[in-house]
């Protein structure tokens, strides 16, 4: 090899040289970036977390407020004012049968005139909607026949399902005044299946499920009427 190829080689191996020290320095500053970039995008997270955490307990207290409001409004729609002069929402049972919420419990409000429980209501999970459980309140009287019925949630179809809001259609008033006694099993369905209940026009589905499930609430009442009717002392419960 000549003098002058092996002067040209010895230029070309520094220029790679050179070009690979430049690479290392590029990669080792891209590192230095990318560490100072993972602690700020850890910090914003941290800052972020604390922020929902705070906003969360301000507003905590705030929302059970209005969901109680909520509720209680809707158990003044299902228990006619006249039979209680107790807080509804303070005066509770704990029954263990959930049979029919699917929790193992229930919670029953109980409305007392003078001590004396004259009516109570609970919710319940009615299955077997067109899109999933359909949530009520349902009101007794000590009797067992039906004070009001109210949906508290569903995902029914708007313009099909939904009739059977209150604030929809009539639908729902249907119950009043029922039990299982004036009403026999063959009856606790809608008209489309030999019952008393009228169902939507092209929506058999929704009101089908609101029927079972008012009718197991009757059921659930039966199973714990004496319990609920003269439930023991608050103490004792
Ligand atoms: C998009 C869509 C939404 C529907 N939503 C409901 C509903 O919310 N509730 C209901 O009862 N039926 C709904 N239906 C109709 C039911 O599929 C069914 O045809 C109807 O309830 C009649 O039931 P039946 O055959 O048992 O009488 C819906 C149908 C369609 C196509």
């Amino acid at each position: 090899m000549s003098r002058v190829d092996l002067e040209h080689l010895r230029g070309l191996a520094a220029n790679r040289w050179q070009w690979l020290r430049r690479q290392f320095d590029d990669l080792e500053a891209l590192r230095q970036r990318l560490d100072y970039q993972t602690y700020l995008l850890a910090a914003a997270g941290l800052v972020a977390s604390l922020l929902l955490g705070f906003a969360d307990l301000a507003t905590q207290g705030s929302i059970e407020r209005r969901q109680a409001e909520d509720l209680l409004a809707t158990l003044t729609q299902v228990l006619p004012a006249g039979l209680y002069d107790n807080d509804l929402l303070q005066d509770t049972i704990t029954i263990q049968d959930g049979a029919e919420n699917g929790l193992g419990k229930t919670e029953v409000y109980l409305a007392r005139k003078e001590g004396e429980v004259s009516a109570v209501a609970f919710k319940l999970s009615a299955a077997g909607g067109y899109s999933g459980p359909i949530s009520l309140l349902v009101g007794l009287n000590r009797d067992g026949a039906v004070l009001g019925v109210r949906v508290l949630a569903h995902a029914e179809t708007p313009g099909l399902g939904d009739k059977i809001e209150r604030n929809k259609s009539d639908w729902i008033l249907s119950f009043e005044g029922r039990s299982l006694e004036n009403t026999t099993a063959e009856r606790w369905r809608v008209k489309k299946d030999g019952g008393d209940f009228d169902q939507f026009a092209g929506a058999t589905i929704t009101p089908r499920a609101v029927v079972r499930g008012v009718q197991s609430g009757l059921g659930f009442f039966q199973r714990h009427r004496a319990e609920l009717v003269s439930p023991p002392p608050k103490g004792a419960r």
